[in-house]
């Protein structure tokens, strides 16, 4: 097995989640840490010290990193506004690149790295955007109920993130709750890993009409709560929902409705599954919320395979997709999550805001294209105005 060289730029919240779940594979090798702030990097490094890892070698830009070190595979976990330049300076030097969500900010600059991820792919240098509730075991059970057709037709969807974010969380960070870094609020940052599974469980959207609104947050620019319907390809129908106005702070729900079956994906558990193919008891009016096949379903997918080797290891959902990622690189495949993917759940999110914004519905391949990429988008209400 011949060693990977990893870098990590960005050594905040979640670099430290990529740190620790890189070294969960022995054939990893973090050689390098890359912050603005050397002081972060610092932290790093004293926390891969402490949990026995080498002290990888400390950069404040990827170029100084990549002229010294002979670095393979580079983890983007930056403020999103600085995700695609920054992974283009990766692909550029011929690395592989994983990306945190979300792709970026700004969907102007799409079409940009989706050739440049094309390109590297060309050459076996793979781009993967993490969405690690992808590789959850409830997801991996929806997902391929829903190749198999063992729900139907798909009717309609209910995705929601009702979570709550308090005033600290968005005064830690001056990127927080800005248009320029985090590119939108309650949606765009807490809740594109739900837009992405609803796309993924879907389809492709067809029309997005949205509502946004700023109502228990002040000193941010974004929304913190979004609600939008979208209709899809299939012809399916969905709600979007995501918050982080809801105290205490309740879970995410993806609901899955279709004409022989249906899943509930609570908190990423499954908690109701059924189609109709497994033969149980059917009925002209329906099971009346009954014939939950979750645990016979599950238990085709054991949980052993979808947990970190060490148990102690919080970030199991970077593990697995790290998984996935690797495999890539070795077997010079595809990831599961490319940036074509990621780019779509970005122009869902930026259809939303596009559509609050004008206070009409739009065309999700119009916003793909670009049509309002000029428009200058903004939340419906704040604290002041609604009081
Ligand atoms: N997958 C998930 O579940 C998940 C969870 C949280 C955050 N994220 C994503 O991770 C990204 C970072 O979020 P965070 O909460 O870790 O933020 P953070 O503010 O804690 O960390 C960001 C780090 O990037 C550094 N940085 C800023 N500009 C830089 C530059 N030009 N070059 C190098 N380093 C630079 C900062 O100094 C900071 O240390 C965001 O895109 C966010 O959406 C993903």
């Amino acid at each position: 097995m011949s060693t990977l060289n990893a870098a990590i730029t960005g050594c905040g919240v979640i670099g430290r989640t990529h740190a620790v779940a890189l070294r969960e594979f022995p054939e990893v090798r973090i050689v390098a840490l890359i912050d603005a702030i050397p002081a972060a990097a610092e932290a790093l490094a004293d926390f891969i010290e402490q949990q026995g890892g080498e002290r990888p070698a400390l950069y404040t830009t990827q170029a100084e990193a990549f002229a010294a070190e002979d670095i393979h595979l580079v983890a983007l976990a930056t403020p999103s506004g600085l995700h695609i330049q920054q992974s283009l300076e990766v692909l550029a030097a011929g690395k592989h690149v994983v990306i945190e969500k979300p792709l970026d900010v700004d969907l102007s600059r799409a079409q940009e790295i989706e050739a440049a991820a094309k390109e590297a792919a060309g050459k076996g240098i793979v781009a993967s955007v993490i969405s690690q509730h992808r590789f959850d075991q409830s997801s991996v059970a929806v997902s391929r109920a829903i190749a198999a057709g063992r729900f139907g037709k798909l009717t309609s969807a209910i995705a929601s993130v009702a979570w709550w974010r308090s005033q600290g969380y968005y005064d830690s960070g001056d990127w927080r709750g800005t248009w320029a870094m985090d590119g939108g609020g309650a949606l765009m940052n807490q809740g594109v890993h739900t837009v992405d599974l609803l796309l993924w469980f879907m389809g492709r959207p067809v029309e997005i009409f949205a509502h946004t609104a700023r109502l228990a947050h002040e000193r941010i620019e974004v929304e913190d709560t979004a609600v939008a319907t979208v209709t899809f390809e299939n012809g399916g129908l969905a709600v979007l929902h995501a918050t982080t106005a809801a105290y205490p702070g309740l879970t995410v729900r993806v609901q899955l409705m279709g004409s022989e079956g249906s899943a509930v994906v609570d908190n990423d558990r499954l908690q109701y599954f059924h189609s109709r193919d497994t033969g149980g008891a059917s009925a002209d009016m329906g099971l009346q919320g009954g014939g939950n096949q979750t645990e016979e379903e599950l238990a085709k997918y054991p949980e052993e395979d979808y947990k970190a080797a060490d148990p102690t290891v919080y970030p199991a959902g970077h593990v697995r997709q790290y998984r996935d990622i690797l495999a890539a690189i070795a077997g010079g495949k595809q990831p599961g999550v490319t940036v074509s993917d990621a780019v779509n759940a970005l122009a869902a999110v930026r259809s939303v805001y596009v559509s609050a914004t004008l206070g009409q519905p739009v065309l999700f391949e119009d916003v793909l294209a670009g049509k309002y990429n000029d428009l200058e988008v903004h939340t419906g209400s704040t604290p002041a105005e609604s009081a």
